[in-house]
């Protein structure tokens, strides 16, 4: 029985981010051996690096079912109280881009991951009373790019803080290993090697590239992905050898040409090149820094030196 599928149905299958790995297996364990649900769990960090499929895993080892509902879709407090009440004991919630919950919501959430119980409003002026719905015990893993704009209180009553970091080659090579399995494509060293280089650090991207280079094989009439076609594929997907994509480009090439290299402000940047702020600054601008491309200065974001080199643009 091959029951390989692209996301991973346990920690031990899940490659790298070791840290969480090992906290987490601990805590579940803990949790387990006491016969009691899961602390609430926090997960931040740049999007595609496993979030989605941490709170499925957490779910799984925990034998409880997984229910999934995100920040924006939680739109008034009854909302999520019809949500909360419909959980069984012990069950995973689990709340993508929880920074966008509103301020109302939020609240509705607090005595219920504290004290499992709703505090709901009905009725309307001199009929409005509050009533008390008692709630299974359940865990609530959140999700979000962005833990500064979660309010203190919210991310206080997480008991369990997990930080993605962006996959080093290796386990990126693993994860390209396992997915050209589930795909059933054979795929050679040297091309597992390249893709994991040009993916940024997101297994997300990894898995997306490696569809498009199997396109490319396939049509080719090539039975297996080689290092000529890998080059060829990511160079007319205008993805570089540091993963580096059109719209790096197009950020780099704003602050270097139109801002001599800055500092210049991220929403500047935005209105130069026509990218929304938060794109920028969940999506792109994490990487460049990470790989010392940018830096953030109290004036605004400055291309460093080693971005005249990569981006073959002679110092001001
Ligand atoms: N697929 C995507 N991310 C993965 C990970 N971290 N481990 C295994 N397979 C994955």
């Amino acid at each position: 029985q091959n029951e390989l599928s692209l996301r991973p149905d346990t920690l031990s299958q899940y490659i790298g981010q070791h840290n969480i790995k090992s906290n987490l297996d601990i805590f579940i364990k803990a949790a387990k051996l006491r016969e009691e649900p899961l602390d609430h769990c926090l997960l931040y960090g740049p999007p595609g690096l496993g979030k989605t499929t941490l709170a499925h895993i957490i779910s799984n080892e925990m034998d409880v079912n997984l229910r999934t509902a995100s920040g924006p879709s939680i739109e008034r407090p009854g909302d999520l109280a019809a949500i909360l009440s419909a959980l069984q004991p012990g069950d995973v919630l689990f709340i993508d881009e929880i920074h966008r919950l509103s301020r109302v919501v939020e609240e509705v959430l607090y005595p219920a991951m504290e004290d499992f119980f709703l505090d709901i409003v009905v009725g309307k002026g001199e009929e409005a009373r509050s009533i008390r719905i008692d709630l299974p015990p359940f865990t609530l893993v959140g999700a979000t790019t962005r833990v500064g704009s979660l309010s203190a209180p919210l991310r206080d009553r997480f008991g369990v803080h997990l930080r993605l970091e962006y996959y080093d080659d290796k386990s990126l090579e693993e994860i390209i290993k396992r997915t050209a399995e589930v795909f059933n494509v054979e795929i050679d060293d040297k091309s597992t090697n390249e893709l994991s280089k040009r993916s940024r650090g997101t297994p997300r991207i990894a898995n997306r590239l490696l569809r498009r280079v199997r396109d490319f094989a396939q049509v080719k009439g090539n039975q297996s992905i080689s290092i000529d076609i890998t080059k060829h594929a990511l160079d007319l997907l205008q993805v570089d050898k540091e993963g580096l994509d059109h719209i790096d480009y197009k950020i780099m090439q704003c602050i270097l040409n139109n801002y001599k290299g800055g500092p210049v402000g991220l929403d500047a940047i935005a209105a130069t090149i026509g990218e929304e702020r938060i794109t920028l600054e969940d999506v792109y601008e994490p990487y460049l820094i990470q790989k010392g491309f940018i830096e953030r200065t109290p004036r605004g974001r400055r291309a460093t030196a080693i971005s005249y080199d990569h981006f073959e643009y002679k110092k001001h």
